[in-house]
């Protein structure tokens, strides 16, 4: 069986990550006697700059959009040159609404709290609207004060000064239901046991509480034999509770195995994924896809890395994550496996790459491709 993989290099570290990444995920493959993957290269970047005279051909669009699965490396974006984030154009483009984050720990990886390998989430982040729709207006702009001004004439808003800064928060059940249906599906298909809907919607009601009340009616109204609420539990059902995001912090601290999937509304995802990930050791090692209802799009979820970009120092773990989400997603979680294990079999042999050596007591620094060449042997 073959299957055709679309693939990004990337700029900076992208090319490096993907040479010691690539062979991983094809060797696991094999082991398993998984399908064998066509990668096919689409231009995007720095890369595509020079080849086509565009970041983004309009023509790599047109391909992903029919495409089911893709992987990219990392792009970059270049601070104040007025160039549009490549990562937020794809993702509007492709209608990449969900965007999901495992979170595990490594044994062996040093990390801020006392018990990270209590940390097994996932989380589920909207993609798409919340504070990040990017209606943003500046303090003192004539949009600002005409925006503030038909807050306070037309709709009676009295807290308002006139010359604020100005944003506007969208969030609608059409796109909190489709998240929160993903999230609920991810959650009975593998038997997670429970799914926590984080909201603030003790103070935002019509946004973040809708979105929480949007959640509980989707699990009553399309999944009413197999969920059930905290308050009143059913064995063998998967339970929907919710968390305040402020409380929800202090229990991925304090009780993180009480929760397995999180579903989450733009920001508050953004948030937790990053200080879920800090909490097992720091973003070296996360991978994440953004899914729209037809296309999963993998990434390695750090950036271009442009101080060591060239230098065969970067860790490619992210990317060989990445890949293990695929095989996964591919229908072939052995290899997926096979590719986890062999990464926590290299960390605790201690010969890692430079950022992750100063998270493991006693490592010794290797380079990205020899990194590389220690897990696919450790496969
Ligand atoms: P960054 O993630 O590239 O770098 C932050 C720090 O982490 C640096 O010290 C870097 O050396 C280190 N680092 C990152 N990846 C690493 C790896 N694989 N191995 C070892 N060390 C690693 O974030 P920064 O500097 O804010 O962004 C650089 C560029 O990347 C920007 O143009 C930004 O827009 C872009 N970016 C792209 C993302 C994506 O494509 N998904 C995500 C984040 C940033």
């Amino acid at each position: 069986m073959r299957k055709t993989v679309y693939w990004i290099e990337g700029d900076g570290v992208g090319p490096e990550i993907w040479r010691a990444a690539r062979p991983v995920i094809d060797a696991a493959l094999r082991l398993e006697s998984g399908p064998t993957l066509d990668w096919a290269e689409l231009p995007a970047g720095e890369k595509a700059l020079a080849e086509t005279g565009s970041h983004l051909p309009e023509s790599v669009l047109r391909t992903l959009s029919q495409a089911d699965v893709a992987v990219k490396g990392p792009l970059g974006t270049p601070v104040g040159s007025g160039m549009r984030s490549l990562n937020v154009t794809l993702r509007q483009a492709l209608d990449l609404y969900a965007c999901i984050r495992p979170v595990r720990h490594f044994s062996g990886i040093e990390s801020p709290v006392r018990h990270p390998e209590r940390v097994d989430i996932v989380v589920f982040r909207e993609n798409t609207e919340d504070v990040y729709a990017g209606i943003e207006y500046a303090a003192g702009s004539p949009e600002a004060r005409r925006l503030l001004a038909f807050l306070r004439e037309q709709l009676g808003a009295t807290s308002l000064r006139g010359d604020e800064a100005a944003g506007v928060k969208p969030m609608s059940e059409y796109a909190s239901v489709r998240l929160i249906r993903r999230a609920l599906r991810y959650a009975l298909d593998r038997g997670l046991g429970s799914l926590t809907l984080v909201h603030k919607g003790n103070i935002m009601k019509y946004t973040e509480g809708a979105f929480r009340r949007w959640g509980y009616e989707l699990a009553a109204r399309e999944f009413a034999g197999q969920t059930c609420t905290e308050s009143d539990p059913e064995p063998g059902k998967l339970v929907v509770k919710d968390r305040i995001a402020d409380a929800m912090f202090q229990e991925i601290l304090l009780r993180p195995e009480r929760h397995r999937v999180l579903a989450a509304s733009n920001l508050n995802g953004d948030y937790l994924s990053d200080a879920l990930a800090a909490q097992v050791g720091g973003l070296g090692l996360a991978p994440g896809v953004n899914m729209s209802d037809s296309l999963a799009f993998f990434e390695a979820t750090h950036g271009t890395a442009p101080d060591i970009a060239g230098k065969d120092r970067a860790n490619p773990g992210s990317l060989m994550l990445c890949g293990a989400m695929l095989l996964e997603h591919l229908g072939v979680p052995k290899a997926a496996g096979r590719i986890r294990a062999a990464l926590e079999k290299s960390i605790a042999a201690k010969s890692v790459t430079a950022d992750l050596a100063t998270q493991v007591p006693g490592a010794k620094t290797v380079g990205c491709a020899a990194f590389g060449d220690i897990v696919g042997a450790n496969l």
